[in-house]
């Protein structure tokens, strides 16, 4: 996706993959800093590890306590800094709007999972003013607190760690389960039927299709899968780098080739 992205826009740059050991985390940037690199992504683990290793944090880094993208920049006297930002929470709402067309400003939308994607997603959602956020959690507790952080931070937006009663807008799926084949829905069908749902969007996009999705898709909702959320985090770091608008189509053709073969 990013070669793609580069070589797009006729840049003599390389996007490579390194494998780092979290003891190592620091060398690395710092390696990567004195090699002169443009910038890195990071991935779990490195990136809570990463905000402590970088010489400024941007807003997006600070609000979500995660830096998932480095730019080395020129600072005074020829020295070069490291300054993190973080381009995941931009990215879930992006890719809900765009390819299912959802406005968040006052919607509904129930919340599954409240693990490290579902708390950076119940937050996000509550920053562009859901209406009602509803957070469901294997673990009822963490549901409970996050819903006690939201509150604190977001005290319009109406917040119960329970299923919804009526329809909903979205239904976003933060929970892992999916990933495999024969995973169980990531909801009480005997509490929450799928009908009542306009539109479902899962994080997963491996598989393409999870049970999840086509539950949805048999119950009517518009769907659509965590592909568009990897797209758009990426796109957005290759624009944090240059300096120019991500050329979106090339990027999604590489993904998707890269991805599911086609
Ligand atoms: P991530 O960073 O991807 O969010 P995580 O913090 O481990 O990973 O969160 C995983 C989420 O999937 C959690 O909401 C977890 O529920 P718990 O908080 O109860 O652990 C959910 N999850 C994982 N396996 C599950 C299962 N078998 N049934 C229901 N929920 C599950």
């Amino acid at each position: 996706m990013q070669n793609a992205g580069i070589a797009a826009l006729g840049l003599d740059w390389r996007y490579l993959a390194f494998e780092v050991h979290p003891d190592n985390l620091r060398a690395a940037i710092e390696g990567a800093k004195q090699m002169k690199f443009v910038g890195v992504n990071l991935t779990v683990p490195h990136k809570l590890l990463a905000m402590g290793m970088v010489d400024a944090l941007d807003d997006s880094a600070k609000i979500w306590g995660a830096v998932n993208t480095i730019r080395f920049e020129p600072c005074d006297g020829g020295e070069i800094r490291a300054v993190g930002f973080n381009t995941d929470a931009d990215a879930i709402t992006r890719a809900i709007r765009e390819d299912l067309g959802t406005e968040l400003r006052g919607a509904k939308v129930v919340l599954l999972g409240a693990g490290g994607a579902g708390r950076v997603a119940a937050l996000k959602l509550a920053a562009e003013n859901v209406a009602e956020l509803f957070l469901v959690n294997r673990t009822v507790s963490k549901a409970e607190a996050l819903t006690a952080e939201i509150l604190t931070g977001h005290p319009k937006v109406s917040v119960k760690a329970a299923y919804p009663t009526g329809s909903v807008d979205l239904v976003l799926n933060a929970t892992s389960l999916g990933l495999k084949k024969d995973d169980a829905l990531p909801l009480d069908a005997k509490k929450f039927s799928l009908k009542q749902a306009r539109a479902v969007y899962d994080m997963i996009y491996r598989p393409a299709e999870t049970p999840l999705l086509k539950s949805a898709k048999a119950a009517g909702c518009r769907v659509a899968n965590g592909l568009s959320m990897l797209l758009f985090q990426g796109a957005k770091a290759l624009e944090i780098w240059t300096g120019k608008p991500a050329p979106i189509d090339a990027m999604r053709a590489a993904l998707e080739k890269n991805v599911y073969g086609s």
